[in-house]
């Protein structure tokens, strides 16, 4: 699919739909784009950490972290076979880096994408800041030049961007104020993302690092999202044109027997049927520190669910996706071959959990191994 043609603005949708202040063209490019990425089968890849969230990950593998090693990272994973990539990936998120890098054969990475038939997007936020007047808590900074980003990163080829709030759960957090400002920000940054033709990745992300158990996340979740989708309201988003992309409701002190992916499915499909309205196309979770097998069991049994789901329920993955891959690729040429075909091997496993088509007992809990599995 194409992006960036002239849309036929003529139906469907009139421009005094309450909810939205947008030009009917603009909400159909916005579907258009929503309708590539949310594919069947199908989720994205976040690979746009910064500089300095890949130091870590990097310096724990023996990895140098340069400009260089960084774009041939990329590289490794945005060009493993292609038409295995593009059945398991719709979407990738990019950091701005590597918006203006090439791969070794000096193709640029959205030209890379575009080949593949997979859509380019963008992270756009600039990173935590701590939120003054709160216990240690943080927004998210950005929102000043986000409108010219916009516009720039479209015309590059990107079609959709991220921007991600945190929330941290304790006695006294989050906050009220965190909530409300977290909120407002988001629903800024998703204007603004749609007034220039970009659909946005709304990224709440409950930090799953606290001592409380999983019916206090699901409370916090339910806030959460209700002031966030209530404020996404008055700030007139186009709703049919954004993603949500929200943690599943997990807690990491809950023994194994009641935190089973059935567990983590129920709670998660519960929070967002009483908060998220049926409007909202798609749902792609972030993976927020699940191990690999968590990430995979829990998707899948979130769509195996009974439950209504009116969304599409996906993944849009950094860490499940990556982690494997990265220790193996070490910046070593021998090794990109291994590293892309378990690369893939993640993106297929995804894939499957993402349709509810992996198969496992009703006893497994969060830390079976999917090896023994599959
Ligand atoms: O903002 C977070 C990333 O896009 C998703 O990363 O799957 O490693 O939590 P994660």
């Amino acid at each position: 699919m194409q992006f960036g043609e002239k849309c036929c603005c003529k139906d469907k949708i009139s421009s005094s739909t309450k909810c939205t202040k947008l030009d009917p063209a603009v909400c159909l490019e916005l579907q258009k784009i929503i309708e590539a990425i949310a594919t069947s089968g199908k989720g994205l890849l976040a690979c746009d950490e910064s500089p300095a969230s890949l130091d870590q990950r990097f310096q724990e593998l023996g990895i140098e972290n340069t400009e260089v090693t960084r774009c041939a990272y990329r590289e490794m994973l945005l060009s493993a076979d292609k038409s295995q990539l593009s059945r398991y990936i719709s979407g990738v998120i990019l950091h701005h880096e590597t918006i203006y890098q090439k791969t070794s054969k000096n193709v640029e990475f959205v030209e890379l994408l575009r080949q593949r038939n997979i859509v380019a997007g963008i992270k756009v936020d600039r990173g935590l800041v701590p939120l003054l007047g709160t216990e240690d808590e943080k927004t998210t900074q950005g929102l000043d030049d986000l409108w010219e980003n916009c516009i720039r990163y479209k015309k590059e080829g990107c079609h959709f961007a991220k921007w991600r709030c945190v929330f941290s759960i304790s006695e006294r957090c989050p906050s009220q104020l965190a909530m409300n400002i977290n909120a407002n920000v988001l629903a800024r940054f998703a204007s603004i993302c749609q007034s220039a033709r970009m659909v946005p990745i709304v990224e709440p992300e409950i930090l799953n690092n606290g001592e409380y158990d999983i019916d206090r996340a699901l409370r916090v979740h339910e806030e959460m999202l209700s002031t966030l989708f209530r404020t996404l309201n008055e700030h007139h988003v186009y709703l049919e044109g954004m993603v949500l992309k929200p943690a599943m409701v997990l807690s990491r002190i809950q023994k194994p027997t009641r935190c089973t992916p059935q567990i983590v499915a129920e709670y998660t499909l519960r929070a967002l049927r009483r908060t998220v309205p049926t409007a909202i196309p798609a749902i792609f979770f972030l993976s927020g520190g699940q191990n690999d097998e968590e990430s995979v069991l829990n998707l899948n049994a979130i769509n195996m669910h009974d439950d209504k789901k009116p969304w599409r329920l996906s993944f849009c993955y950094g860490r499940a996706l990556q982690n494997a891959a990265m220790k193996i690729w070490k910046n070593n040429l021998e090794n990109i071959n291994k590293a892309q075909v378990i690369f893939l091997e993640r993106a297929e496993l995804c894939s499957k959990a993402s349709l509810g088509e992996l198969q496992f007992g009703e006893n497994e809990t969060c830390t079976r191994n999917t090896n023994d599995i599959f």
